[in-house]
Order: C-alpha cells, then sequence, then structure tokens
C-alpha cells in the first residue's frame, strides 16, 4: 500500500467525469487500500474520491471518526431528502472552507470491495461525505455549490477534510 499525492485545483483531473467500475479485480482492490492510506495519512480526512489520487474510476473511500471505513464502487445517490447548511472543505481545495447547502438525508447504492451490492441510509457528515465524494466522480467540486464568493474562508485547522 502507498500514500499517493492528492490533486489539487487547478489540476484539470479534478474536473473530469469518472468512469464506471466494469471488473472489480485487484487493481481495484490495490486501489482501494491506496485510498485508505492515503485519506487516513493525516488526521481530519473523512473521504477521499480516485480523481483525487489521478485515477478517473467511480471508487470512494469514507473514513468517518470512530466508524469502519467504507469503500464504495460506482456508487450512485438514489434519494436526496431535506436540505441544509453545512461546513465543508476538501483535499483539493487546500486552504479554504466554506458554508454550502446539503441534503438532510441520503440514499446510496453501491458496491463494496468483494463486488456485493449495498445500500446506505446516510445522515449529517456521513451523507455530507457521501454527496461531496459522489460529486468529486462527476468533475464537482464543493466550491461549485457556493452561493456567493462570501461564502468561502481561509481555513481553520479543525475543519473536516472530505
Ligand atoms: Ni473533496
Amino acid at each position: 500500500m502507498a500514500v499517493f499525492p492528492v490533486r489539487v485545483v487547478p489540476d484539470p483531473v479534478l474536473r473530469q467525469k469518472s468512469k464506471r467500475v466494469r471488473l472489480i479485480d485487484g487493481s481495484i482492490q490495490r486501489l482501494i487500500g491506496n485510498m485508505l492510506e492515503t485519506m487516513h495519512s493525516a488526521p481530519g480526512r473523512v473521504g477521499l474520491a480516485a480523481p483525487q489520487v489521478g485515477t478517473l474510476l467511480r471508487v470512494i473511500v469514507i473514513g468517518m471518526p470512530g466508524e469502519e471505513d467504507i469503500a464504495l464502487i460506482n456508487p450512485e445517490i438514489v434519494r436526496r431528502t431535506g436540505e441544509r447548511s453545512v461546513t465543508e472543505g476538501c483535499l483539493s481545495v487546500p486552504g479554504y472552507f466554506g458554508e454550502i447547502k446539503r441534503a438532510q438525508s441520503v440514499r446510496v447504492k453501491g458496491r463494496d470491495p468483494s463486488g456485493k451490492e449495498i445500500r446506505i441510509k446516510a445522515e449529517e457528515l456521513l451523507a455530507q461525505a457521501l454527496e461531496h465524494e459522489i460529486d468529486h466522480l462527476n468533475g464537482v467540486l464543493y466550491i461549485d455549490h457556493l452561493e456567493s464568493m462570501d461564502k468561502l474562508h481561509k481555513i481553520e485547522p479543525e475543519i473536516a477534510q472530505l
């Protein structure tokens, strides 16, 4: 396993749409292992999407504090409910955080690293992280959701990096 450098804006890879994974093989398992190690290489990181390490495949990992890590292949949001204001940061947009709107809760389906279909009902930070990482697979960054530049601020160290 290895820690990969995380791509930062304006790297064009962050703006491309990732491809669906057709076959979950050893290379996908290795990608997931490396993404988990990269996510865990600094405190405060709760998620990472494959394009952030330069791979345009639909793979995300989530590491919520105190909970088991989640790796999702071809994740899709099947339902969004409600709306709330959140504070959000991103490893690929270093030095800043913003105030944006996210769903109150989401339902997501995808496959786990063994290929089994899984469904997740998520609220709060987990819902936010899932929306954020799935956005990355579509070339979307949280800064695209800012209502105005007044909602973007210089970072404080304790803000979660998704
Ligand atoms: Ni991010």
